[in-house]
């Protein structure tokens, strides 16, 4: 049976990622593809629990506890939503994977990234996406776009999102094959036709 793809979504809170997501699984649904779409944290079952917890948990969590909470999500999103539909020939779109957690746990809260790699490796058993896209913002907007309702992660301040901008930025240019970085102040519609023209390309390559 062919294999399918597995294409990440990722960026800054606001970014507009997930809008960007639906838009693509809406153009290749048109185009008769079969589309899986899932999210980090979250996906179903479990870890729509886990996520719950990542995210409004009101007492303190401790930093490696955090990022042990993403892994685990991350692992039973990979065994029970992604990989079975990839090895059907579906394309996966996922919201926020691996990148997310370099970027907020590594370069935001400062853990060892080579330490988050090799916990990545394990939570995905040494998988990488496809192709990853990083919708790039600064973080005023992004964080205009939040609004006042903030959950506990994008309350962190404008420091630690501007250290999880650059960390995308800096992942980008190591793997530039792998993660290609779109500009998101654009139109919602000129970001789109970005998009595709990036998958149009994966498609010929
Ligand atoms: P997201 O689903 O983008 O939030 P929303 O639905 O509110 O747009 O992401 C949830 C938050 O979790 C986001 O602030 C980023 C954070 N996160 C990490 O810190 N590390 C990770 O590994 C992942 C997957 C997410």
């Amino acid at each position: 049976m062919k294999k399918g793809l597995f294409i990440t979504f990722e960026g800054a809170d606001g970014c507009g990622k997930t809008t960007q997501m639906k838009l693509l699984a809406e153009y290749l649904k048109q185009k008769g593809i079969d589309v899986i779409l899932t999210r980090e944290p979250g996906g179903k079952g479990l870890g729509e629990k886990v996520r719950e917890i990542l995210l409004n948990y009101e007492g303190h969590v401790s930093d490696r506890c955090e990022s042990f909470l993403f892994l685990a999500d991350r692992a039973q999103n990979i065994d029970i939503i992604v990989n079975p539909a990839v090895k059907e020939g579906k394309i996966v779109l996922c919201d926020r994977h691996i990148d997310s957690t370099v970027a907020y746990q590594g370069y935001g809260r400062g853990l060892d990234i080579k330490r988050i790699n090799m916990l990545n490796d394990i939570a995905t058993n040494g998988q990488k996406p496809d192709l990853t896209f990083v919708f790039d913002i600064d973080v005023e907007t992004s964080m205009k776009r939040v609004g006042s309702q903030k959950d506990r992660m994008e309350s962190a301040g404008i420091e630690f999102h501007n250290r999880v901008r650059n960390g995308y930025l800096e992942l980008a240019k190591m793997e530039p094959q792998r993660i290609k970085v779109i500009d998101a102040a654009k139109s919602i519609d000129e970001i789109h036709q970005v998009v595709i023209s990036f998958i149009s390309n994966f498609f010929v390559n």
